[in-house]
């Protein structure tokens, strides 16, 4: 069975989701960083690109601050020629971590299974499909941009959650929650359902359905 396809990331006021400079910048307040971890313990796996791998190297673990029962979910990569530097916090054995590559590029990576599945792109389909059948039922998608794009424009989102904080952060490069080409023509444009708004310390929160 397909996993569903969760949508979480955390956008400046004016949209980006990181400075020209691509690093982690807080956006997220206390509330909403907690709301992310309970979020995080109540999904089978979490996905991000590499690209954020490299550039933030987040642990992508269920910190107990936040949450009474910690089931640290699956960490999954989109790595397609298989970078992510050796050492980076993924592959610290501390939670199970999968990295899809695209064939060719299987290697032994230390802390992680590598999987191949596709040619020339990681195809998203055959990867759900992968994750269902070791008991993926519902997958945290947390970026970055070009990650989300290529969820979005295969048409797998099923909930897209954005947090909206107080910070402006601006810059034309600096990444924002859904990048790659984009959507020319409107008639392509994936239409939302907005199905609860909630107010948090400095910032809201959008939750919406595909
Ligand atoms: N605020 C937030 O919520 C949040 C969350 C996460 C990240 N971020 C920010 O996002 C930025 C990184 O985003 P990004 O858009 O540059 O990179 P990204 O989405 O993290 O990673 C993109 C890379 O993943 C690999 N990839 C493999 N298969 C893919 C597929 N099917 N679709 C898309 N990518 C695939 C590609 O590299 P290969 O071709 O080499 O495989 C691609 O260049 C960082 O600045 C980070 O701080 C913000």
């Amino acid at each position: 069975m397909k996993p569903r396809v969760i949508v979480n990331c955390a956008m400046s006021a004016d949209g980006k989701i990181a400075s020209r400079l691509r690093k982690q910048v807080r956006i997220s307040d206390e509330a909403d960083m907690a709301r992310v971890h309970r979020l995080r313990n109540l999904c089978d796996a979490i996905l991000v690109g590499a690209d954020t791998v490299v550039s933030d190297d987040p642990s992508l673990l269920v910190k107990d601050k936040y949450v009474d029962h910690v089931k640290q979910p699956v960490r999954v990569v989109l790595d397609s020629k298989c970078k992510i530097p050796a050492g980076s916090k993924v592959l610290d054995g501390t939670a199970e971590t999968l990295v899809f590559v695209t064939r060719g590029h299987e290697r032994e990576l230390e802390g992680a299974e590598v999987i191949a599945c596709g040619l020339d792109a990681i195809d998203l389909g055959g990867m759900l499909e992968v994750l269902g059948g070791k008991g993926v039922r519902t997958l945290l998608v947390e970026g970055g941009g070009k990650t989300i794009w290529s969820f979005v424009k295969a048409g797998l989102v099923d909930e897209f959650k954005v947090f909206i904080g107080s910070r402006i952060i601006g810059g034309e490069s600096a990444p924002t929650p859904v990048d790659g080409e984009g959507f020319a023509d409107e008639a392509e444009f994936r239409e939302l359902k907005l199905v609860r708004t909630t107010l948090s310390e400095s910032g809201i929160l959008l939750e919406f359905e595909v």
